[in-house]
């Protein structure tokens, strides 16, 4: 078969054997969606007792509407779970490596999960395969991952490397995968284009080539961009709290341009989770090793973390000593619809009340189990108005949609002191004000 055809073959085929290593948030979520599409899925994962409880159907993130997926696909037969990346590789085309790049110290990606598993595929390269990286990782990973992979093949050389970023928030990762507004692809040959193309062709979203440095660079200047657009606003918030304007209203005009939009400009306690922290770390090292000082990330990051401490400085003044005083949290993890505590910054404002001896009870919908395991010395309540009991502060750091519906009426007789100190800007101020609660919010 000559080359054109071979390659009119892949823009034609319509369904892939796919092969997803990494069974964690995004290769799950990727694998799961995969599967939806149609094509036939092998989800691998080293961590054994991982893959039989995903056997069983047993999701281990709270992600809305993953479990039913993984059911559906599995249960199609479209989906399932080795942890054989043997097997995994042998029966698929196409192997997307989804596994994780935790920072270091420094700052710096660690890629030594990324590389074991590139050695691993490479051992058991046996025909053509296109070898996807997901995962985040710093510009020139493809490079290295090709030579690692050129280096460690035994059998067959005959691979091509991409770079598929994904762009998935936590809580509508499907809506994400399925719906996205753009799929980038960097890629160095024809047929890994094609069959990129293919592959996602059923999404209908606009599809952006590139070369791989650059698709892998989009990731990390996409989350940095959001980050600093989150910080922006933070900064302006502190302004606002002293010129007596109000942030939202500032947001809201702001956003109303076109050019600027309107989304990721809610002023707060900032931004957490396991991607905008370690990316913008990841960023500025990427940055310095090529050179640059990219310091207007540095001072995103540290705004970010200022918001934290600020919001602690606002409860401290409000309530002068917090020695002895009960302040209740209602929402510890990074952002509502998850249990994902990771870099939540409810954890650090947790931390610095406890420093201050107050007393500190916590509520969330879905986080409260895996925050026991990292925070000690604090009371869990099994719903908010238990944490509410006698307390003097009601410290909002994650805006579920079910504290929209909360009865102050009872909240105010429940507190010691009515006094809400809003980190999302989530409740209805003139409400609170209304019903004689002392109320202060971010900005305004
Ligand atoms: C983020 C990106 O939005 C995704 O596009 C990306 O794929 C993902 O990281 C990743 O790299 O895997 P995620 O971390 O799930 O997704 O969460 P976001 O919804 O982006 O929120 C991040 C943080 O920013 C949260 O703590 C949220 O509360 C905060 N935030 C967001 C604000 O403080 N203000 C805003 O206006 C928006």
């Amino acid at each position: 078969m000559s080359q054109n055809s071979k390659l009119s073959n892949y823009k034609k085929q319509r369904y892939f054997n796919i092969c997803v290593i990494g069974a964690g948030y995004v290769g799950l979520v990727a694998a799961a969606c995969f599967a939806k599409l149609g094509n036939r899925v092998i989800c691998v994962d080293n961590d054994k007792k991982k893959i039989e409880q995903l056997k069983k159907v047993k999701v281990p993130n709270f992600e809305p509407g993953l479990e039913k997926l993984v059911k559906e696909a599995v249960r199609k037969k479209k989906l399932s779970f080795i942890h054989s990346i043997a097997k995994g590789v042998k029966d698929s085309q196409i192997i997307f490596i989804a596994v994780g790049t935790p920072p270091k110290e420094s700052g710096e990606a660690d890629l030594t999960a990324l590389e074991h598993v590139a050695r691993k595929i490479a051992e058991h390269l046996d025909s053509y395969k296109l070898i996807v990286e997901k995962s985040t990782v710093p510009v020139q990973t493809g490079l290295r991952l090709k030579e690692s992979i050129r280096r460690y093949a035994k059998r067959c050389r005959e691979f091509d490397i991409a770079s598929n970023p994904e762009f998935l928030r936590e809580g509508r990762a499907i809506d994400d995968f399925l719906k996205p507004d753009r799929v980038v692809i960097g890629v160095e040959s024809d047929k890994a284009e094609k069959i990129l193309q293919a592959l996602y062709k059923p999404l209908g979203a606009p599809v952006l080539v590139t070369d791989i440095n650059t698709a892998e660079l989009i990731k990390h200047a996409s989350n940095s961009f959001l980050a600093t657009k989150i910080s922006f606003i933070n900064a302006i918030s502190l302004i606002c709290e002293r010129a007596k304007a109000d942030v939202s209203k500032v947001a809201e005009g702001v956003g109303m341009d076109k050019r600027i939009g309107r989304e990721f400009l809610k002023a707060g306690i900032g931004y957490g989770g396991s991607c905008f922290p370690k990316d913008v770390l990841a960023f500025i090292q990427i940055a310095k090793k090529v050179g640059v000082d990219f310091k207007l990330l540095e001072e995103a990051k540290n705004i970010n973390l200022y918001q934290r401490r600020h919001f602690v400085e606002k409860i401290k003044e409000e309530l002068w000593i917090l020695k002895n005083k009960t302040i209740a949290v209602l929402g510890v993890s990074f952002k509502p619809d998850t249990d994902d505590i990771r870099q939540a910054p409810a954890l650090d404002i947790i931390k610095m009340l406890k420093k201050e001896n107050a007393n500190v009870k916590v509520y969330d919908p879905e986080a409260a189990s895996k925050a026991k395991k990292v925070l000690g010395g604090v009371s869990f309540c099994n719903n908010v108005y238990d944490a509410l009991y006698k307390a003097d502060c009601l410290a909002l750091c994650t805006e579920w949609s079910q504290f929209s519906n909360l009865d102050f009426r009872k909240i105010k007789k429940l507190m010691r002191y009515p006094f809400v100190a809003d980190g999302r800007n989530f409740f209805d101020r003139e409400k609170l004000q209304r019903l004689g609660f002392r109320y202060l919010g971010i900005g305004r």
